[in-house]
Protein backbone atom coordinates (compact mmCIF):
# COMPACT_ATOMS: atom_id res chain seq x y z
CA UNK A 1 0.00 0.00 0.00
CA UNK A 2 1.86 3.34 -1.20
CA UNK A 3 1.09 6.12 0.95
CA UNK A 4 -1.57 8.71 0.87
CA UNK A 5 -0.63 12.34 0.68
CA UNK A 6 -3.24 15.21 1.47
CA UNK A 7 -1.91 18.32 -0.25
CA UNK A 8 -4.00 21.14 0.88
CA UNK A 9 -4.12 24.55 -0.37
CA UNK A 10 -2.51 27.42 1.66
CA UNK A 11 -1.83 31.38 1.29
CA UNK A 12 1.64 33.14 3.24
CA UNK A 13 1.54 34.82 6.35
CA UNK A 14 3.30 37.73 7.06
CA UNK A 15 6.12 37.94 9.70
CA UNK A 16 6.76 34.24 9.70
CA UNK A 17 10.79 35.26 10.14
CA UNK A 18 12.86 33.56 12.49
CA UNK A 19 14.60 35.82 15.42
CA UNK A 20 17.58 35.08 17.28
CA UNK A 21 16.25 31.33 18.18
CA UNK A 22 13.64 30.40 15.34
CA UNK A 23 10.01 31.68 15.07
CA UNK A 24 8.52 32.55 18.51
CA UNK A 25 5.18 34.21 18.69
CA UNK A 26 1.80 34.28 20.84
CA UNK A 27 0.05 31.25 20.94
CA UNK A 28 -2.76 32.88 19.57
CA UNK A 29 -0.85 33.12 16.53
CA UNK A 30 0.49 30.02 16.41
CA UNK A 31 -3.19 28.70 16.56
CA UNK A 32 -4.32 30.07 13.81
CA UNK A 33 -5.57 27.66 11.27
CA UNK A 34 -2.50 26.77 8.97
CA UNK A 35 0.20 29.02 10.28
CA UNK A 36 1.78 26.23 11.96
CA UNK A 37 1.73 23.53 9.08
CA UNK A 38 2.99 26.52 6.47
CA UNK A 39 6.02 27.12 8.91
CA UNK A 40 7.12 23.59 9.00
CA UNK A 41 5.94 23.07 5.44
CA UNK A 42 8.45 26.18 3.91
CA UNK A 43 11.12 23.88 6.31
CA UNK A 44 10.95 20.45 5.04
CA UNK A 45 10.48 22.82 1.59
CA UNK A 46 14.14 24.32 2.43
CA UNK A 47 15.91 21.08 3.35
CA UNK A 48 16.65 18.70 0.41
CA UNK A 49 17.33 14.96 0.77
CA UNK A 50 15.53 13.66 3.64
CA UNK A 51 13.79 10.68 2.09
CA UNK A 52 14.99 7.79 4.05
CA UNK A 53 16.27 9.88 7.22
CA UNK A 54 15.36 10.29 10.39
CA UNK A 55 13.77 13.84 12.13
CA UNK A 56 14.25 14.21 16.08
CA UNK A 57 10.81 15.91 17.25
CA UNK A 58 10.41 17.43 20.98
CA UNK A 59 9.59 20.62 22.93
CA UNK A 60 9.72 22.05 26.30
CA UNK A 61 5.97 20.60 27.14
CA UNK A 62 4.60 24.19 26.73
CA UNK A 63 1.09 24.91 25.87
CA UNK A 64 0.48 23.81 22.24
CA UNK A 65 3.57 21.39 22.51
CA UNK A 66 0.74 18.34 22.26
CA UNK A 67 -0.85 19.61 19.03
CA UNK A 68 1.81 20.89 17.35
CA UNK A 69 3.86 17.57 17.47
CA UNK A 70 1.22 15.53 15.95
CA UNK A 71 0.13 17.56 13.28
CA UNK A 72 4.48 17.98 12.50
CA UNK A 73 4.47 14.05 12.57
CA UNK A 74 1.91 14.06 9.74
CA UNK A 75 3.70 16.37 7.76
CA UNK A 76 6.95 14.67 8.27
CA UNK A 77 6.00 11.60 7.15
CA UNK A 78 4.30 13.08 4.02
CA UNK A 79 7.72 15.15 3.17
CA UNK A 80 9.47 11.56 3.31
CA UNK A 81 11.10 11.28 6.45
CA UNK A 82 11.87 7.44 7.34
CA UNK A 83 11.56 8.10 11.25
CA UNK A 84 11.04 10.25 13.60
CA UNK A 85 12.05 10.22 16.88
CA UNK A 86 10.17 11.84 19.53
CA UNK A 87 10.47 12.15 23.27
CA UNK A 88 7.72 10.81 25.24
CA UNK A 89 5.43 12.77 26.11
CA UNK A 90 6.83 15.46 23.11
CA UNK A 91 9.25 16.17 25.80
CA UNK A 92 13.17 16.83 24.71
CA UNK A 93 14.97 19.97 26.19
CA UNK A 94 16.92 21.69 23.63
CA UNK A 95 20.47 20.45 24.54
CA UNK A 96 18.88 17.03 24.58
CA UNK A 97 17.26 17.46 21.07
CA UNK A 98 21.01 18.41 20.11
CA UNK A 99 22.61 15.16 21.85
CA UNK A 100 19.51 12.68 20.25
CA UNK A 101 20.37 14.14 16.96
CA UNK A 102 23.95 13.62 17.37
CA UNK A 103 24.26 10.50 18.55
CA UNK A 104 21.63 8.60 16.18
CA UNK A 105 23.15 10.56 12.98
CA UNK A 106 19.63 12.45 12.50
CA UNK A 107 19.33 14.26 9.63
CA UNK A 108 17.98 17.45 11.87
CA UNK A 109 15.40 18.19 14.19
CA UNK A 110 12.63 20.18 15.18
CA UNK A 111 12.38 21.74 18.80
CA UNK A 112 9.26 23.36 19.95
CA UNK A 113 9.95 25.84 22.58
CA UNK A 114 9.86 29.80 22.95
CA UNK A 115 12.73 29.35 25.69
CA UNK A 116 11.98 31.54 29.07
CA UNK A 117 9.23 32.96 27.59
CA UNK A 118 5.81 32.47 29.47
CA UNK A 119 3.89 29.76 28.72
CA UNK A 120 0.23 28.99 28.64
CA UNK A 121 -2.65 29.87 26.37
CA UNK A 122 -1.81 33.64 26.29
CA UNK A 123 1.93 32.92 26.26
CA UNK A 124 4.39 32.15 23.75
CA UNK A 125 5.06 29.02 21.79
CA UNK A 126 8.17 28.81 19.46
CA UNK A 127 9.76 26.24 17.13
CA UNK A 128 13.18 26.31 15.84
CA UNK A 129 15.04 23.45 13.34
CA UNK A 130 18.68 21.85 13.95
CA UNK A 131 20.58 20.75 11.77
CA UNK A 132 22.28 17.05 11.68
CA UNK A 133 25.14 18.73 13.86
CA UNK A 134 22.88 19.10 16.64
CA UNK A 135 22.83 22.89 16.30
CA UNK A 136 20.31 25.74 15.31
CA UNK A 137 20.03 26.61 11.38
CA UNK A 138 22.32 29.10 10.33
CA UNK A 139 20.92 32.12 9.30
CA UNK A 140 21.51 31.32 5.80
CA UNK A 141 19.05 28.35 5.91
CA UNK A 142 16.69 30.43 8.30
CA UNK A 143 16.56 32.98 5.63
CA UNK A 144 15.68 30.79 3.36
CA UNK A 145 12.94 29.57 5.49
CA UNK A 146 11.55 32.84 5.72
CA UNK A 147 11.16 33.54 1.72
CA UNK A 148 9.64 30.26 1.39
CA UNK A 149 6.96 30.97 3.56
CA UNK A 150 6.28 34.26 1.33
CA UNK A 151 5.51 31.87 -1.54
CA UNK A 152 3.76 28.98 0.04
CA UNK A 153 1.22 27.68 -1.56
CA UNK A 154 0.76 24.47 -0.23
CA UNK A 155 1.61 22.17 2.76
CA UNK A 156 1.54 18.15 2.76
CA UNK A 157 0.59 15.76 5.60
CA UNK A 158 -1.04 12.23 5.80
CA UNK A 159 -4.05 11.10 7.26
CA UNK A 160 -3.42 9.00 10.22
CA UNK A 161 -4.99 9.49 13.79
CA UNK A 162 -2.63 10.75 16.83
CA UNK A 163 -0.20 8.97 17.94
CA UNK A 164 0.11 7.76 21.60
CA UNK A 165 3.47 9.39 22.73
CA UNK A 166 2.79 8.31 26.45
CA UNK A 167 5.13 4.82 25.99
CA UNK A 168 8.08 4.07 24.70
CA UNK A 169 7.82 2.19 21.20
CA UNK A 170 7.32 2.27 17.51
CA UNK A 171 4.09 3.23 15.80
CA UNK A 172 3.61 3.51 12.15
CA UNK A 173 2.15 6.42 10.35
CA UNK A 174 1.99 6.72 6.49
CA UNK A 175 5.48 4.75 5.42
CA UNK A 176 7.09 6.44 8.30
CA UNK A 177 7.79 5.06 11.64
CA UNK A 178 6.96 7.18 15.02
CA UNK A 179 9.52 6.11 17.64
CA UNK A 180 9.09 7.02 20.71
CA UNK A 181 12.14 7.50 23.54
CA UNK A 182 12.94 8.24 26.77
CA UNK A 183 13.82 12.09 26.46
CA UNK A 184 16.49 11.68 29.35
CA UNK A 185 18.21 8.55 29.04
CA UNK A 186 20.78 9.63 26.11
CA UNK A 187 21.50 12.92 27.36
CA UNK A 188 22.26 11.61 30.95
CA UNK A 189 24.56 9.35 29.30
CA UNK A 190 26.44 12.02 27.69
CA UNK A 191 26.90 14.06 30.75
CA UNK A 192 28.12 11.11 32.45
CA UNK A 193 30.93 10.65 29.90
CA UNK A 194 32.26 14.16 30.59
CA UNK A 195 32.49 14.44 34.61
CA UNK A 196 34.01 12.75 37.33
CA UNK A 197 30.23 11.89 38.51
CA UNK A 198 31.76 10.06 41.48
CA UNK A 199 33.59 13.07 42.98
CA UNK A 200 30.56 14.99 42.60
CA UNK A 201 28.67 11.99 44.70
CA UNK A 202 31.02 12.23 47.30
CA UNK A 203 30.42 16.10 47.33
CA UNK A 204 26.75 15.72 47.12
CA UNK A 205 26.40 12.83 49.96
CA UNK A 206 28.38 15.61 52.11
CA UNK A 207 26.24 16.27 55.48
CA UNK A 208 28.25 20.04 55.18
CA UNK A 209 26.82 20.71 51.09
CA UNK A 210 23.26 20.53 50.23
CA UNK A 211 22.18 21.89 46.89
CA UNK A 212 18.84 23.16 45.32
CA UNK A 213 18.25 23.43 41.41
CA UNK A 214 15.03 25.16 40.67
CA UNK A 215 13.52 23.47 37.40
CA UNK A 216 10.88 26.67 37.42
CA UNK A 217 8.37 24.48 36.33
CA UNK A 218 9.52 23.74 33.02
CA UNK A 219 11.20 20.93 31.15
CA UNK A 220 14.91 20.36 33.41
CA UNK A 221 12.80 18.89 35.90
CA UNK A 222 12.72 15.16 34.55
CA UNK A 223 16.65 15.54 33.45
CA UNK A 224 17.71 17.22 36.96
CA UNK A 225 16.11 14.16 38.59
CA UNK A 226 17.59 11.76 37.12
CA UNK A 227 21.21 12.93 36.72
CA UNK A 228 21.38 14.85 40.22
CA UNK A 229 19.13 12.96 42.37
CA UNK A 230 18.90 9.39 40.04
CA UNK A 231 22.43 8.89 39.31
CA UNK A 232 24.63 11.17 41.66
CA UNK A 233 22.12 10.47 44.65
CA UNK A 234 21.69 13.81 45.65
CA UNK A 235 18.53 13.93 48.37
CA UNK A 236 15.08 13.73 47.18
CA UNK A 237 13.72 17.18 47.02
CA UNK A 238 17.02 18.92 45.92
CA UNK A 239 15.37 19.44 42.89
CA UNK A 240 12.24 21.65 43.26
CA UNK A 241 9.54 22.76 40.67
CA UNK A 242 10.53 19.11 38.86
CA UNK A 243 6.90 19.00 37.29
CA UNK A 244 6.90 20.48 33.05
CA UNK A 245 3.63 22.59 33.32
CA UNK A 246 2.18 24.02 30.29
CA UNK A 247 1.95 27.27 31.72
CA UNK A 248 4.85 26.69 33.99
CA UNK A 249 2.28 28.01 37.08
CA UNK A 250 1.84 30.95 35.32
CA UNK A 251 5.92 31.75 35.83
CA UNK A 252 8.55 33.19 33.73
CA UNK A 253 11.27 30.47 33.18
CA UNK A 254 14.10 32.62 32.86
CA UNK A 255 16.62 31.63 35.75
CA UNK A 256 17.56 35.47 36.74
CA UNK A 257 17.65 36.97 39.88
CA UNK A 258 14.30 38.65 38.97
CA UNK A 259 12.43 35.25 38.15
CA UNK A 260 14.26 33.06 40.29
CA UNK A 261 14.21 34.87 42.89
CA UNK A 262 13.06 32.48 45.70
CA UNK A 263 16.40 30.79 44.92
CA UNK A 264 18.59 33.82 45.86
CA UNK A 265 16.86 34.36 48.96
CA UNK A 266 16.94 30.80 49.97
CA UNK A 267 20.74 31.35 49.57
CA UNK A 268 20.90 34.62 51.49
CA UNK A 269 19.44 33.20 54.15
CA UNK A 270 22.02 31.09 56.15
CA UNK A 271 19.31 29.44 58.08
CA UNK A 272 18.06 27.38 54.84
CA UNK A 273 21.61 25.10 55.03
CA UNK A 274 22.10 25.33 51.50
CA UNK A 275 25.92 25.94 50.01
CA UNK A 276 24.91 25.55 45.85
CA UNK A 277 21.74 26.51 43.82
CA UNK A 278 21.07 26.46 40.27
CA UNK A 279 18.39 26.95 37.98
CA UNK A 280 17.12 26.62 34.65
CA UNK A 281 14.99 27.64 31.93
CA UNK A 282 12.41 26.84 29.78
CA UNK A 283 13.54 24.30 27.38
CA UNK A 284 16.79 23.85 29.65
CA UNK A 285 19.52 25.42 27.53
CA UNK A 286 20.31 28.11 30.11
CA UNK A 287 21.65 28.18 33.68
CA UNK A 288 22.04 30.42 36.84
CA UNK A 289 24.46 29.71 39.23
CA UNK A 290 24.19 30.76 42.93
CA UNK A 291 26.48 30.51 46.00
CA UNK A 292 26.11 31.62 49.72
CA UNK A 293 24.66 35.08 49.29
CA UNK A 294 26.54 35.34 45.68
CA UNK A 295 24.57 34.86 42.28
CA UNK A 296 27.86 34.40 39.78
CA UNK A 297 26.80 36.63 36.59
CA UNK A 298 27.16 34.30 33.44
CA UNK A 299 30.17 36.16 31.83
CA UNK A 300 31.82 35.50 34.82
CA UNK A 301 30.72 31.73 34.96
CA UNK A 302 31.94 31.38 31.44
CA UNK A 303 35.64 32.89 32.28
CA UNK A 304 35.78 30.60 35.67
CA UNK A 305 34.50 27.27 33.47
CA UNK A 306 37.60 28.09 30.79
CA UNK A 307 40.03 29.12 34.11
CA UNK A 308 39.26 25.95 35.97
CA UNK A 309 38.97 23.71 32.62
CA UNK A 310 41.77 21.08 33.74
CA UNK A 311 39.84 20.06 36.85
CA UNK A 312 36.70 18.30 34.13
CA UNK A 313 37.42 14.85 32.69
CA UNK A 314 36.21 15.97 29.23
CA UNK A 315 38.63 18.85 29.17
CA UNK A 316 41.34 18.02 30.92
CA UNK A 317 43.30 17.68 27.59
CA UNK A 318 43.28 21.41 26.98
CA UNK A 319 40.72 24.07 24.98
CA UNK A 320 40.99 24.89 21.80
CA UNK A 321 39.55 27.64 22.18
CA UNK A 322 36.65 29.75 23.64
CA UNK A 323 33.65 31.73 22.29
CA UNK A 324 31.70 34.30 23.13
CA UNK A 325 28.94 36.37 22.22
CA UNK A 326 30.01 40.14 21.23
CA UNK A 327 27.89 41.85 24.13
CA UNK A 328 29.15 39.05 26.65
CA UNK A 329 31.78 40.27 29.12
CA UNK A 330 35.74 40.41 27.81
CA UNK A 331 36.24 38.06 31.27
CA UNK A 332 36.82 34.92 28.95
CA UNK A 333 39.06 37.00 26.69
CA UNK A 334 41.46 37.68 29.73
CA UNK A 335 41.38 34.14 30.53
CA UNK A 336 42.05 32.72 26.97
CA UNK A 337 44.97 35.45 27.05
CA UNK A 338 46.40 33.89 30.22
CA UNK A 339 46.22 30.06 28.56
CA UNK A 340 47.52 31.17 25.38
CA UNK A 341 44.34 30.29 22.99
CA UNK A 342 42.19 32.32 20.88
CA UNK A 343 38.78 33.90 22.26
CA UNK A 344 36.27 34.37 19.29
CA UNK A 345 33.30 37.07 19.76
CA UNK A 346 30.49 36.14 17.39
CA UNK A 347 26.99 38.09 16.86
CA UNK A 348 24.10 37.23 19.83
CA UNK A 349 22.62 33.67 19.49
CA UNK A 350 23.84 30.52 19.56
CA UNK A 351 23.91 29.29 16.20
CA UNK A 352 27.12 31.41 15.72
CA UNK A 353 28.94 28.97 18.17
CA UNK A 354 28.23 26.33 15.57
CA UNK A 355 30.46 26.49 12.81
CA UNK A 356 33.45 27.18 15.34
CA UNK A 357 32.98 23.92 17.16
CA UNK A 358 32.27 21.89 14.67
CA UNK A 359 35.60 23.25 12.90
CA UNK A 360 37.23 22.12 16.56
CA UNK A 361 38.41 25.92 16.79
CA UNK A 362 36.35 26.28 20.15
CA UNK A 363 36.23 23.90 23.60
CA UNK A 364 33.93 26.36 25.27
CA UNK A 365 31.18 28.91 24.28
CA UNK A 366 28.78 31.37 26.57
CA UNK A 367 26.48 34.20 26.64
CA UNK A 368 25.86 36.75 28.70
CA UNK A 369 22.34 35.45 28.68
CA UNK A 370 22.58 32.88 30.88
CA UNK A 371 24.17 30.06 28.49
CA UNK A 372 27.13 28.21 28.30
CA UNK A 373 27.94 25.22 26.95
CA UNK A 374 31.13 22.79 25.07
CA UNK A 375 31.26 21.08 21.90
CA UNK A 376 29.25 18.23 23.45
CA UNK A 377 27.02 19.07 21.94
CA UNK A 378 25.22 21.97 19.84
CA UNK A 379 23.31 23.85 21.98
CA UNK A 380 23.67 25.57 25.15
CA UNK A 381 22.86 23.33 27.84
CA UNK A 382 21.62 24.61 31.12
CA UNK A 383 22.64 21.30 33.21
CA UNK A 384 25.70 20.19 31.85
CA UNK A 385 26.92 24.17 33.45
CA UNK A 386 25.42 22.57 37.03
CA UNK A 387 27.54 20.14 36.67
CA UNK A 388 30.45 21.27 35.68
CA UNK A 389 30.52 23.95 38.74
CA UNK A 390 29.42 20.83 40.72
CA UNK A 391 32.96 19.21 39.23
CA UNK A 392 34.64 22.38 40.20
CA UNK A 393 33.51 22.59 43.96
CA UNK A 394 33.60 18.93 44.54
CA UNK A 395 37.50 19.02 43.14
CA UNK A 396 38.50 22.54 44.77
CA UNK A 397 36.34 22.32 47.63
CA UNK A 398 35.93 25.84 48.11
CA UNK A 399 32.13 27.54 48.15
CA UNK A 400 31.17 29.08 44.56
CA UNK A 401 31.02 32.74 45.98
CA UNK A 402 35.32 32.39 46.90
CA UNK A 403 35.67 30.81 43.73
CA UNK A 404 34.53 34.04 42.00
CA UNK A 405 36.42 35.67 44.19
CA UNK A 406 39.74 34.18 43.91
CA UNK A 407 38.81 34.60 40.05
CA UNK A 408 39.09 38.33 40.26
CA UNK A 409 41.39 38.58 42.43
CA UNK A 410 43.65 36.54 39.45
CA UNK A 411 42.23 38.50 36.29
CA UNK A 412 40.31 41.50 37.41
CA UNK A 413 37.11 41.92 37.59
CA UNK A 414 34.86 42.59 34.31
CA UNK A 415 31.90 44.58 36.30
CA UNK A 416 28.69 43.73 34.24
CA UNK A 417 24.93 44.15 33.85
CA UNK A 418 22.11 43.96 31.32
CA UNK A 419 19.47 46.55 31.35
CA UNK A 420 16.44 45.34 29.55
CA UNK A 421 13.28 48.39 28.57
CA UNK A 422 10.85 45.81 27.83
CA UNK A 423 7.53 46.18 26.00
CA UNK A 424 9.00 49.55 23.79
CA UNK A 425 7.02 50.64 20.81
CA UNK A 426 9.02 49.66 17.74
CA UNK A 427 8.96 52.42 15.68
CA UNK A 428 10.34 54.22 19.25
CA UNK A 429 13.21 51.55 19.10
CA UNK A 430 14.04 51.40 15.62
CA UNK A 431 14.02 55.57 15.93
CA UNK A 432 17.01 55.00 19.00
CA UNK A 433 19.07 52.53 16.98
CA UNK A 434 18.47 54.54 13.75
CA UNK A 435 19.90 57.74 15.37
CA UNK A 436 22.50 55.79 17.17
CA UNK A 437 23.78 54.54 13.70
CA UNK A 438 23.98 57.97 12.00
CA UNK A 439 25.86 59.75 15.08
CA UNK A 440 28.37 56.68 15.27
CA UNK A 441 30.91 58.62 13.02
CA UNK A 442 30.72 61.31 15.32
CA UNK A 443 31.37 59.53 18.42
CA UNK A 444 34.75 59.21 19.08
CA UNK A 445 36.97 61.71 20.47
CA UNK A 446 33.69 63.23 22.18
CA UNK A 447 33.61 63.40 25.60
CA UNK A 448 29.83 62.33 27.10
CA UNK A 449 28.85 62.98 31.12
CA UNK A 450 32.80 63.39 31.66
CA UNK A 451 33.68 60.17 29.90
CA UNK A 452 35.97 60.13 26.61
CA UNK A 453 34.10 58.00 23.73
CA UNK A 454 37.35 56.15 22.46
CA UNK A 455 35.75 53.71 19.35
CA UNK A 456 32.11 53.77 18.35
CA UNK A 457 30.72 51.04 15.85
CA UNK A 458 27.82 48.30 15.11
CA UNK A 459 29.28 45.07 15.53
CA UNK A 460 29.60 43.01 12.26
CA UNK A 461 30.97 39.50 12.04
CA UNK A 462 32.73 37.21 9.64
CA UNK A 463 31.97 33.73 10.34
CA UNK A 464 35.99 32.19 10.22
CA UNK A 465 34.70 29.21 8.60
CA UNK A 466 32.43 29.68 6.19
CA UNK A 467 33.15 32.87 5.48
CA UNK A 468 29.04 34.20 5.70
CA UNK A 469 28.35 38.12 6.94
CA UNK A 470 26.13 38.71 9.77
CA UNK A 471 25.80 42.91 10.20
CA UNK A 472 24.33 45.51 12.28
CA UNK A 473 24.19 42.78 15.36
CA UNK A 474 24.86 45.53 18.00
CA UNK A 475 25.79 49.19 18.69
CA UNK A 476 29.40 49.25 20.48
CA UNK A 477 30.30 52.31 22.38
CA UNK A 478 34.19 52.01 23.54
CA UNK A 479 35.76 54.19 26.49
CA UNK A 480 39.55 54.61 26.65
CA UNK A 481 39.73 52.31 29.68
CA UNK A 482 38.18 49.40 28.22
CA UNK A 483 34.65 50.07 29.63
CA UNK A 484 31.99 49.16 27.30
CA UNK A 485 28.35 49.78 26.53
CA UNK A 486 26.43 47.97 24.09
CA UNK A 487 23.35 49.00 22.60
CA UNK A 488 20.84 46.26 20.66
CA UNK A 489 16.98 44.95 20.11
CA UNK A 490 16.03 41.49 21.30
CA UNK A 491 15.17 39.48 18.19
CA UNK A 492 13.02 36.69 21.04
CA UNK A 493 10.36 38.91 21.83
CA UNK A 494 6.99 38.48 20.81
CA UNK A 495 5.40 42.18 22.34
CA UNK A 496 6.82 45.44 20.42
CA UNK A 497 10.35 45.82 21.11
CA UNK A 498 13.06 45.36 23.89
CA UNK A 499 16.11 47.40 24.26
CA UNK A 500 19.31 45.95 25.45
CA UNK A 501 21.93 48.39 27.37
CA UNK A 502 24.97 45.89 28.40
CA UNK A 503 27.08 47.73 30.42
CA UNK A 504 31.10 46.43 31.41
CA UNK A 505 33.79 48.16 33.25
CA UNK A 506 36.85 46.71 34.03
CA UNK A 507 38.58 46.95 37.83
CA UNK A 508 41.74 45.40 38.15
CA UNK A 509 42.17 46.47 41.80
CA UNK A 510 41.19 43.94 44.45
CA UNK A 511 40.39 46.51 46.84
CA UNK A 512 37.28 47.32 44.57
CA UNK A 513 35.49 44.24 43.50
CA UNK A 514 33.41 44.37 46.65
CA UNK A 515 31.55 47.40 45.23
CA UNK A 516 27.91 46.60 44.17
CA UNK A 517 27.18 46.18 40.31
CA UNK A 518 24.66 49.27 39.94
CA UNK A 519 26.99 51.80 41.69
CA UNK A 520 30.09 50.60 39.91
CA UNK A 521 28.34 51.08 36.34
CA UNK A 522 26.72 54.19 37.67
CA UNK A 523 28.74 56.67 35.07
CA UNK A 524 28.22 54.25 32.16
CA UNK A 525 24.30 53.99 32.78
CA UNK A 526 24.16 57.68 32.55
CA UNK A 527 26.47 57.47 29.20
CA UNK A 528 23.96 55.16 27.94
CA UNK A 529 21.15 57.52 28.42
CA UNK A 530 22.79 60.54 27.44
CA UNK A 531 24.49 58.85 24.34
CA UNK A 532 20.65 56.95 22.99
CA UNK A 533 18.49 59.00 24.70
CA UNK A 534 16.45 56.40 26.20
CA UNK A 535 14.57 58.51 28.18
CA UNK A 536 13.71 61.17 25.70
CA UNK A 537 12.97 58.87 23.08
CA UNK A 538 11.00 55.89 24.74
CA UNK A 539 9.76 57.72 27.88
CA UNK A 540 11.29 55.21 29.79
CA UNK A 541 12.92 56.38 33.01
CA UNK A 542 14.62 52.51 34.04
CA UNK A 543 15.02 49.54 32.93
CA UNK A 544 11.99 47.08 34.10
CA UNK A 545 14.47 43.92 34.11
CA UNK A 546 18.33 44.48 35.37
CA UNK A 547 20.85 41.29 35.28
C1 LIG B 1 18.24 36.25 23.79
C2 LIG B 1 19.63 36.36 24.35
C3 LIG B 1 20.60 35.57 23.50
C4 LIG B 1 20.13 34.12 23.39
C5 LIG B 1 18.69 34.08 22.90
C6 LIG B 1 18.13 32.67 22.91
O1 LIG B 1 18.18 36.80 22.50
O2 LIG B 1 20.04 37.71 24.43
O3 LIG B 1 21.88 35.64 24.06
O4 LIG B 1 20.94 33.39 22.51
O5 LIG B 1 17.87 34.90 23.74
O6 LIG B 1 18.13 32.12 24.19
P1 LIG B 1 17.65 38.28 22.19
O7 LIG B 1 16.26 38.38 22.77
O8 LIG B 1 18.57 39.22 22.91
O9 LIG B 1 17.70 38.43 20.71
ZN1 LIG C 1 16.24 28.57 26.52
Amino acid sequence: MSMQVIRVPTEPFAGQKPGTSGLRKKVRVFRQERYLENFVQAIFDTVSGQQGQTLVLGGDGRYYNDVAIQTILRMAAAAGFARVLVGRDGILSTPAASAVIRKWRAFGGIILSASHNEGGPEGDFGIKYNLANGGPATETFTDAVYRRTQEISEYCLVDAPDVDLARDGETVIGDMVVQVIDPVADYAGLLESLFDFDRIASLLARPDFRMRFDAMHAVTGPYARAILEHRLGAPVGTVIHGIPLPDFNGGHPDPNPVHAAGLVQALADPGSGLSFGAASDGDGDRNMIVGPNFVVSPSDSLAVLAANHALIPAYAGGLAGVARSMPTSCAVDRVAAALGIPCYETPTGWKYFGSLLDAGMATLCGEESSGTGSNHVREKDGLWAVLYWLNILAVRNTPADEIVREHWQRFGRNVYSRHDYEGIDSALADRLIEGLRTRLAGLPGSEVCGQRIAGADDFAYTDPVDGSRSERQGIRILLDDGSRVVFRLSGTGTEGATLRVYLERFVADPGRHAVPTQEALAPLIGLADAVAGIGSITGRLRPDVIT
